[in-house]
């Protein structure tokens, strides 16, 4: 008896009692085929965007001290954790609370201070990101470890608070950092890469709220299920088509399918006129594909280029209208 309670006293301890900082991170996220229809049980294709992320850095305090969380670049966030915080109103806190139940562990004696690299509300995977960098911060401020499926299931229960009914391949592609075919409830598929391929990711701008999009998505939805339905399996369609076409290198059918993609997304309606203008352009310009990418009506669109026809392409995106365009290579 006494030697259980000594480990469990051992198993919550902080991971190190001297000065010390270290930091996490985890990366952004890019869906490439099969957004919103993913969440009523058709495939879906996401690949991690590993040079963009949010780091989160632990810095340990004198004993007794509690946890404090630092987000200054996402909404200027600040709090402490410990037995006598009252409940805020942040998915931080939240997640904070909820690993610490899982793991059976007070707060460890920390600050852990967050920085997010990762556009906010643009459909890359921002707060699976921050989910994933706070909890991996906790995992070492406490010696704990966990696997990433365990991760994973508890970054879905964050998902869950921010978006309500997500089909959870954020966190999925996020905790696991590799290109993904997901379907919702089963086990993970790795996705190969026959050959790699260039991105560009180009962001509208605009703000967009993954969870009011998907409300939008479903209110529609039940009102014309056939028809809603039957946009979803095409596009299930594509997702399938478009595994094929990745495994196999073919670029130029990838790009076809991504167009198509995106046909269908504008027919449920969640591509707006900033994201068309910018697929518009990438066609133009000489993409091999484009699409909207996450939840839409803002955010990012993707195009597939070829490396030479990138700057070019790249130009176009910033003409009509993207902040900023990222260039990422899929499968190197
Ligand atoms: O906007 P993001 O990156 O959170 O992507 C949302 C993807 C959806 O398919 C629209 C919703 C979901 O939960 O899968």
């Amino acid at each position: 008896m006494g030697g259980l309670i000594y480990f469990s006293a051992v198993r919550c301890a902080d991971a190190h009692q001297i000065n010390y900082m270290e930091t996490v991170s985890a990366p952004a996220k890019i869906i490439l085929l099969g957004e919103h229809a993913v969440v009523y049980g058709q495939p879906s294709l996401a690949v991690p965007l590993s040079s963009l992320r949010t780091y989160a850095e632990i810095v340990n305090l004198p004993k007794g001290s509690g946890l404090k969380v630092v987000a200054a670049d996402l909404n200027n966030q600040e709090f402490y954790v410990n037995s006598a915080s009252q409940e805020i109103d942040s998915p931080l806190f939240t997640a904070a609370w909820l690993l610490l139940n899982h793991l059976d562990c007070p707060p460890p004696d920390a600050t852990i201070t967050l920085h997010s690299d990762i556009p906010i509300a643009s459909g890359m995977g921002s707060g699976a990101a921050i989910t994933t960098a706070l909890f991996r911060a906790l995992l070492l401020a406490l010696n704990q470890s966990l696997s990433s499926e365990k991760l994973n299931a508890l970054a879905y229960e964050v998902e869950k608070i921010h978006h309500g009914t997500p089909s959870g391949i954020d966190n999925t592609v996020i905790v696991f950092e590799q290109p993904i075919y997901f379907v919702r409830g089963q086990p993970i598929e790795r996705l190969t890469i026959g050959k790699p391929f260039v991105l560009l990711v180009g962001n509208t701008g605009i703000g967009s709220s993954t969870k009011s999009v998907v409300s939008d998505v479903r209110t529609l939805y039940e009102a014309n299920v056939e028809f809603i339905t039957e946009k979803f399996n095409s596009i299930g369609e594509l997702v399938r088509s478009g595994r094929k076409a990745i495994e196999l290198g073919d670029h130029l059918n990838l790009g076809k399918i991504m167009y198509d993609n995106h046909q269908f997304l504008q027919e449920i309606s969640v591509s707006s006129p900033s994201l068309d203008m910018l697929v518009d352009a990438a066609r133009t310009s000489g993409a091999l594909g484009a699409k909207l990418s996450g939840a839409g009506r803002g955010g990012n669109m993707i195009a597939l280029v070829s490396p030479d026809k990138a700057p070019t392409i790249k130009n176009a995106l910033l003409e009509a209208g993207a902040v900023q365009v990222y260039q990422t290579i899929v499968g190197k």
